[in-house]
């Protein structure tokens, strides 16, 4: 068990949701706070001179100036795609032919996968990122690759195995079966040991049958506490590809919804281009959303509605969908969903932009209890932020008048150079 110990620093509090209530009241930042640590969870937080006298002989570690905030929470990834992110040139599914499938048929490999899954465990930590919701491959083993490292350094992780029957090369298909045997499998292996849990995950309508869909559909009703994780019209051209393989369906959504794979531990990534009746469904069941700009932009999907979503009570996440996404930091995705903000004429506040990587991802994955805010009895994931990383983050945030004009600067220049360290149960990390 790691040693209590007390950080110090500025503090992020988050007090509710900055898309219900002022930004600058939802979120504050606190200067000369604390976060106690014990047992892996968050003991107390308050101004440091009081722990101090409450917590009398425990470590402290000061942080000064530095932002101590709640460890990034990437709703939608896919770490299979680590070597392979930045990949020119392509959109959806030509990129995925070209760059991701071989990509993916090297995890037939158990020992590719488990130094992938560590390498890409590194890479998030040292990007302040201490919970990732990640598509594997259809190969079992690059679940358990991915399960087996994040149990080893105590880490809250979702993760599924990845189901194809069609339209995938021949080496990366499985059955509507085999396909429900093996995520059965996996499940009852993995879901709930320690901080891990698993999701249940059709790739997307087009590389399953309507048989592997039902079958997906029927073991996520034996287990309606699994997230289903899947993607949502995110180009144009695969929604009509969609349209055209399943003819009766009524748009998009509706593949997903005939075959029990609607629900409200549902995660649906990108849900860029969607029909009022696919809105007003998602919002009905209480589905989760998750918005990954980077990728949109890199891949040329098209700009999420934050605001129209946000605003009739959908609930969002983000993400940094890698590798179609060209980063593992949260920093340039918030930077990202910004600058999208930006392009559909309604800017997000720096206080949204961090709920979003935070509180925001936790909702959308159901966790929004354990992890994801600073407070009493959460779990200790935690990212320290040096707010002057770079000489030019530095000169800017001289120039600051407040805290949040201070992190916007880090937001939009920063990366992992900004990331002081990243506690993870309770344990320091990067
Ligand atoms: N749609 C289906 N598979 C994928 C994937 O791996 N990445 C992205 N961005 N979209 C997808
Ligand atoms: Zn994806």
């Amino acid at each position: 068990m790691p040693q209590p110990t007390l950080l110090t620093g500025r503090v992020l509090r988050t007090l509710g949701s900055p898309f219900d209530l002022p930004p600058e009241e939802a979120l504050r930042i606190e200067d000369g706070w604390g976060v106690m640590l014990e047992g892996g969870r968050i003991a107390d937080i308050g101004p440091a001179e009081v722990l101090r006298q409450n917590w009398p002989q425990v470590t402290e570690i000061a942080y000064g100036k530095d932002l101590i905030c709640p460890g990034f929470v990437d709703a939608h990834v896919h770490y299979p795609q680590t070597a392979i992110i930045a990949s020119w040139g392509k959109r959806l599914i030509d990129w995925l032919n070209t760059y991701t499938f071989p990509e993916e048929m090297r995890f037939a490999d158990p020992g590719y996968a488990a130094k992938i899954a560590a390498r890409y465990l590194d890479l998030t930590a040292a990007h302040g990122t201490t919970t990732v919701c990640s598509f594997c491959t259809i190969h079992p083993a690059s679940v358990d690759a991915l399960m087996a490292e994040a149990q080893a350094r105590g880490q809250r992780i979702v993760a599924g195995k990845t189901c194809m029957d069609r339209n995938a090369p021949e080496g990366l298909q499985d059955t509507a079966q085999s396909a429900y045997d093996d995520s059965k499998a996996l499940l009852e292996k993995w879901h709930g040991v320690d901080r891990l849990s698993y999701a249940i995950t059709p790739r997307f309508s087009p590389t399953s049958t309507p048989d592997q869909m039902a079958a997906m559909g029927a073991l996520w009703a034996e287990h309606p506490d699994c997230l289903m994780q899947t993607h949502l019209s995110e180009q144009t051209d695969e929604i009509e590809w969609v349209k055209s393989l399943y003819p009766t369906a009524r748009d998009y959504l509706d593949t997903y919804e005939a075959h029990g794979l609607l629900g409200a531990n549902g995660l649906y990534g990108h849900a860029i281009h969607l029909e009022d009746r696919e809105r007003d469904r998602l919002r009905e069941v209480g589905a989760g959303l998750v918005h990954c700009p980077t990728s949109n932009t890199f891949i040329g999907s098209g700009l999420f509605d934050m605001a129209g979503l946000t605003g009739a009570g959908v609930r969002v996440g983000l993400a940094t969908d890698t590798g179609g996404g060209s980063s593992f930091s949260m920093l340039r995705t918030m930077a990202s969903a910004y600058e999208i903000g930006q392009l559909r004429g309604t800017p997000l506040h720096a206080a949204q932009l961090i709920w979003l990587a935070t509180a925001g991802s936790a909702h959308a994955l159901g966790m929004g209890d354990r992890i994801g805010a600073l407070t009493k009895g959460a779990e200790a994931d935690l990212a320290v932020l040096n707010l002057s990383s770079t000489p030019a983050i530095a000169q800017r945030a001289e120039r600051a008048e407040d805290s949040w004009e201070e992190l916007f600067a880090t937001i939009m220049m920063g990366d992992d150079r900004a990331v002081r360290a990243t506690w993870i149960s309770g344990k320091v990390n990067a």
